[in-house]
């Protein structure tokens, strides 16, 4: 028997995403609800022992070959620094990188680095303090600033950026935010809105798409799609020039609305309380802490993960399925899921 997570539609997921809490610091409109959402209790949360665990099954028997951590805000478990040092420990050359809203990344950078994390994503959506604190609810604009110098300066990198523009809100800042990046050699990336916010306001209408995007950056720029292979990865990349062809950077675009890229999805997912995710979509979650604390082997371990993969969905349908009324929205908001 292969070694190996697939899926009856031939794919295999090599990338694992583990998110390590629920709770977050800030409250981005298109991610959580103004008041938050009921935490989980310490106790429904995955242990370092359990996190390490399920990375050892996962890389040793599984063909994982990637590994990223997520919240909620990962940097909010008090515990990361010790959970990425022990998976370092066993994994000497595993990739492990973090998603992250950067806050507090000044003081922890340095501390992050040491442990073995390889590199991170911080999501900033806008360059305004005033649109910042609309968009996530919270005043904390100048630390996420100081957490991108920080991470940069302890060489977290590539430090990529994420960032999600809102109609009416930031849906003017293409071109001021890649101008930003590119002057400090960060990989910016747009991000679709996708229908995983806890409100539930999302409308197809309202979308800022991937093709609008690269319109409004044309006006500045010249972007063409990057020779590199994606390789399943969520961003179609571009290399940026100015008008006289000097290249200054690139740029990524992950249109998971408009331009789908399920048919090459490499991403299994853990959620904060261990349960396993086949797609970011998907509605049927299957258990994997219950396996964790029943004094199962790793074998046992492995077959649920497998089976769990099996099932993975051919595609989410939040495109096409919008308009036929055949996307079923997921109960979870994105920030239950880590992205
Ligand atoms: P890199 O390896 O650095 O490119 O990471 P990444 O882009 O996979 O990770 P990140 O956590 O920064 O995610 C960026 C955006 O891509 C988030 O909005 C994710 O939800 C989205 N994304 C990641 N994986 C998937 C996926 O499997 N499906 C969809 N639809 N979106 C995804
Ligand atoms: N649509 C698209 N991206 C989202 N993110 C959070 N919620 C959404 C959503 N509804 C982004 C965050 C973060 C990444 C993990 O997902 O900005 O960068
Ligand atoms: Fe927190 Fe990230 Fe969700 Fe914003 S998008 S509320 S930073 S988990």
């Amino acid at each position: 028997q292969e070694k190996a997570l697939l899926d009856r539609y031939g794919r295999r997921a090599t990338d694992l995403r583990i998110s390590l809490i629920d709770k977050c610091n800030l409250r981005c409109t298109y991610c959580m609800p103004a008041d938050g959402l009921p935490w989980l209790a310490k106790e429904q949360l995955l242990t370092l022992e359990e996190v390490t665990r399920i990375v050892r099954v996962g890389v040793r028997d599984l063909g994982i070959r990637e590994l990223r951590l997520t919240g909620g805000e990962p940097m909010v478990r008090k515990d990361l620094v010790d959970i990425i040092a022990a998976i370092r420990s066993e994994h000497p050359d595993l990739p492990i990188s973090m998603t992250t809203n950067g806050v507090g990344l000044d003081t922890k950078a340095q501390a992050l680095k040491d442990a073995g994390l390889t590199r991170i994503n911080v999501s900033l959506d806008t360059l305004h303090a005033e649109v910042f604190a609309e968009l996530t609810r919270r005043d904390h604009f100048p630390r996420v600033l100081a957490g991108i110098d920080a991470a940069l300066a302890v060489g977290l990198t590539p430090v990529k950026i994420n960032a999600v523009l809102m109609r009416g809100v930031n849906d003017h800042e293409a071109g001021p935010l890649l101008r930003w990046a590119l002057e400090r050699g960060l990989e910016l990336r747009f991000i679709e809105h996708m229908p995983l916010d806890a409100d539930k306001k999302w409308v197809r209408d309202g979308l800022v798409t991937a093709a609008e995007i690269r319109e409004q950056l044309s006006e500045e720029f010249h972007l063409k799609v990057s020779p590199e292979h994606r390789n399943g990865a969520p961003a179609e990349r571009f290399i940026v020039t100015d008008a006289s062809g000097q290249k200054l950077g690139t740029v990524g675009i992950i249109a998971s609305v408009t331009e789908p890229f399920c048919a090459d999805c490499t991403r299994t997912r853990i959620t904060a309380e261990g349960k396993i995710m086949s797609c970011l979509f998907s509605s049927d979650e299957i258990e994997l802490r219950d396996v964790l604390r029943s004094g199962a082997d790793d074998a046992a371990l492995a077959q649920r993960w497998k089976d769990a993969m099996w099932i993975k969905p051919r595609a989410h349908g939040a495109d096409e399925g919008i308009a036929r009324d055949e996307f079923v929205r997921p109960d979870r908001s994105m920030s239950a899921i880590g992205g």
